[in-house]
């Protein structure tokens, strides 16, 4: 470099960070709005229930590309309806039955959602009716651990699955907690990246739980596994039909919090906050 050059007239871009209870976030935009009113209440409470200042254990980390448009990817984890259909492992082993109880709900703007999730214990009609059509009974795991669940949070709510606009979704599944970011790679491929962790003064059995019940999600996952196949197949079943319209309208037409989960309302409250953004 010349003597007279100045590294500091040439640093990076700074970035807006953010740092909440061991989270890191950070923002090209100058301008972005503060972290707590982008989230609003609400949803800052489901982030403060997992990230709840306790210091945090990192576990490792696990990488998929997946061929389709990101926005599939944010849709699947906005529409709590297909789990009791695709995921036979959710179902067939009791970790998610459209009988219990359960909610969608949104930020005001409808970009942000949470799905919240209880075991269900006795299994009532239409549940079992749904069984029936979508598995072999005769199915059992001959190791059962990974079902196992510590309780842990105030409530019997055993999932909140959290997607914060534009590309993050917070997961908490039984005992395992995970973070997954959308990374768009192209309008026709997007790299999930998943990170996996639990708190340093986590007990060994809350340890293992959360590292074994990792095995759920993830490329290979007893569950996930579904959903990047079934995403792909369903881009190849729209891609025929560009100038067509998708309809979303199961359980009305407004965007509005649910107390259950048959329904796919996040999915226009996704799509009303990016019409808005794209200027559509
Ligand atoms: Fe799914």
């Amino acid at each position: 470099m010349p003597a007279d050059f100045d590294v500091k007239q040439h640093r990076a871009q700074p970035l807006a960070v953010n740092v909440r209870n061991g989270a890191i976030f950070a923002s090209f935009d100058p301008t972005a709005e503060p972290f707590e009113d982008y989230l609003g209440p609400r949803m800052l409470s489901y982030f403060d229930r997992v990230f709840d200042g306790r210091k945090l254990e990192l576990f490792g980390y696990m990488r998929q590309r997946i061929d389709v448009n990101w926005k599939f990817m944010f849709e699947n984890l906005k529409d709590p309806y297909h789990a009791s259909l695709l995921h036979v492992f959710f179902v067939t082993f009791g970790l998610f039955r459209m009988d219990a109880e359960s909610a969608i709900e949104m930020d005001e703007t409808g970009r942000h959602g949470a799905m919240i999730n209880r075991r269900g214990s006795k299994l009532d009609e239409v549940a079992a009716y749904e069984m029936r059509q979508t598995l072999r009974s005769d199915m059992q795991l001959k190791d059962t651990r990974v079902l196992d669940l510590i309780r842990e949070y105030p409530g019997d709510v055993t999932a909140v699955i959290c997607t914060f606009w534009p590309n993050l979704i917070i997961q908490q599944q039984s005992n395992t907690l995970a973070m997954r970011h959308i990374v768009p790679r192209g309008p026709d491929s997007n790299d999930l990246h998943w990170t996996f962790f639990g708190y340093a003064d986590d007990t060994p059995e809350m340890r293992a739980n959360r590292v074994r019940q990792a095995n759920l999600m993830g490329p290979a996952g007893f569950v996930s596994v579904d959903d990047s196949e079934v995403m792909v197949m369903s881009r190849e079943g729209v891609t025929p039909y560009n100038d067509g319209a998708d309809v979303a309208e199961m359980a009305g037409r407004t965007v509005e919090d649910h107390d259950h989960t048959i329904t796919e309302v996040a999915v226009p409250g996704l799509y009303q906050h990016y019409r808005k953004v794209m200027g559509l």
